[in-house]
């Protein structure tokens, strides 16, 4: 499976991060290599990396890699670096909580390092890979509740990328798809393009190919007629913050899929694992929602202009869902409601 970011141990024993170049699937298949957290900054940024498991797994080397960079003799604490490590990361992507999440869990880390001790990097590089290997295993038991819904031969809708390029493995609305499929039961998919950037044409159409799961490309706009004509049992998706009240923020058409959904009286599921959820916030109309850059609309590719000079563009990257259009939300802990978010908080 194919394996979104990479630690790496360089011959001079120093940790280097390789993170897939997710912009140039399925063409290309190569590495940037992060040395320190500026650049793991920008990968995320600049969507090197995405999928908000996978985010917040580059943001913990992220941090790992600024400690590496620490020079004691710069005339600045370790904390007070870290502190500012932190939030260069913290400051990539405004919507996926995982980032968040996993910032706040590395920093006990750093912050109980005693003065003038070495800095713990080789401590936060482990941690980081845990972080990483953990989410595989919570993809995994999501996939193993939530595939039980699913009936024994179901196609499936999908949106955006879920899968193991957006997490640490396996995937979350993907990984329910592979423990259907690890089940035995005879899973179809189709992936919606995902305008504008294409996560669905080019990574999740890549990654289902790669496993042989059988998978039919559409954009965004055809699903409606697929679900009028009864070719979707189940529509799966992922999610980049959950609120306590259950509303989810997801890839942009997220909602307009959920509404088919309902129209059509079918289950509109979304897989996510605890670290998505932000019990801090009470509904989705808090949650910040990321505006990117109107090239990605006026624009195929880096380069071919397809909109008039000129046109105003608005490019949110994510909508919120609310939680009445959300049959159940997959979880390594098991199946919940979307009302029964709440009474699961830690
Ligand atoms: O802008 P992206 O590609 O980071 O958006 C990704 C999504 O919206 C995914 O559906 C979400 O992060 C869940 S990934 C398991």
């Amino acid at each position: 499976m194919v394996d979104a970011v990479r630690w790496v141990r360089t011959p001079e024993n120093r940790h280097e991060v390789h993170v897939l170049d997710q912009r140039l699937l399925p063409l290309r298949t190569e590495f940037v290599v992060c040395s320190d957290h500026l650049e793991m900054a920008s990968s995320i940024r600049d969507m090197v990396v995405r999928g908000a498991p996978a985010i917040g797994i580059a943001a913990a080397f992220g941090v790992a890699l600024g400690s590496q960079s620490f020079r004691p003799d710069a005339g600045i604490s370790y904390p007070v670096y870290m502190e500012g490590v932190s939030r260069i990361l913290g400051e990539t992507r405004p919507t996926a909580v995982n980032l968040f999440w996993a910032l706040n869990r590395m920093k006990p880390l750093w912050v109980s390092s005693p003065a003038g001790s070495p800095a713990p990097t080789d401590l936060l590089f482990h941690e980081a890979q845990h972080i990483k290997d953990e989410d595989v295993r919570l993809n995994q038991a999501m996939g193993a509740h939530g595939q039980l819904l699913l009936p024994d031969t179901c196609t499936v809708l999908t949106h955006c990328n879920a899968g193991a390029l957006a997490t640490g493995g396996f995937g979350t609305a993907l990984g329910v798809i592979r423990a259907a499929i690890g089940a035995g039961k005879v899973i179809r998919v189709f992936a919606d393009e995902t305008r504008p950037y294409l996560q669905g044409a080019r990574l999740t159409a890549y990654e289902l190919l790669e496993d042989g799961i059988p998978t039919t490309l559409i954009t965004d706009g055809m699903g409606a007629s697929l679900m009028a004509k009864k070719k979707i049992d189940a529509v799966i998706v992922g999610a980049d913050r959950v609120t306590a009240n259950g509303d989810v923020a997801n890839k942009i058409g997220t909602y307009g899929l959920a509404v088919l959904a309902r129209a059509h009286g079918i289950p509109f599921y979304v897989a996510a694992p605890f670290s998505t959820i932000d019990f801090s916030l009470s509904s989705g109309e808090q949650i910040p929602i990321e505006e990117r850059s109107p090239n990605e609309i006026t624009h195929i590719g880096p380069g071919v202009r397809i909109a008039p000079e000129g046109v105003s563009v608005y490019n949110p990257a994510f909508d919120v869902t609310p939680a009445a259009f959300i049959t159940a939300i997959m979880t390594e802990k098991g199946v919940f409601k979307p009302s029964e978010i709440r009474s699961m908080a830690p």
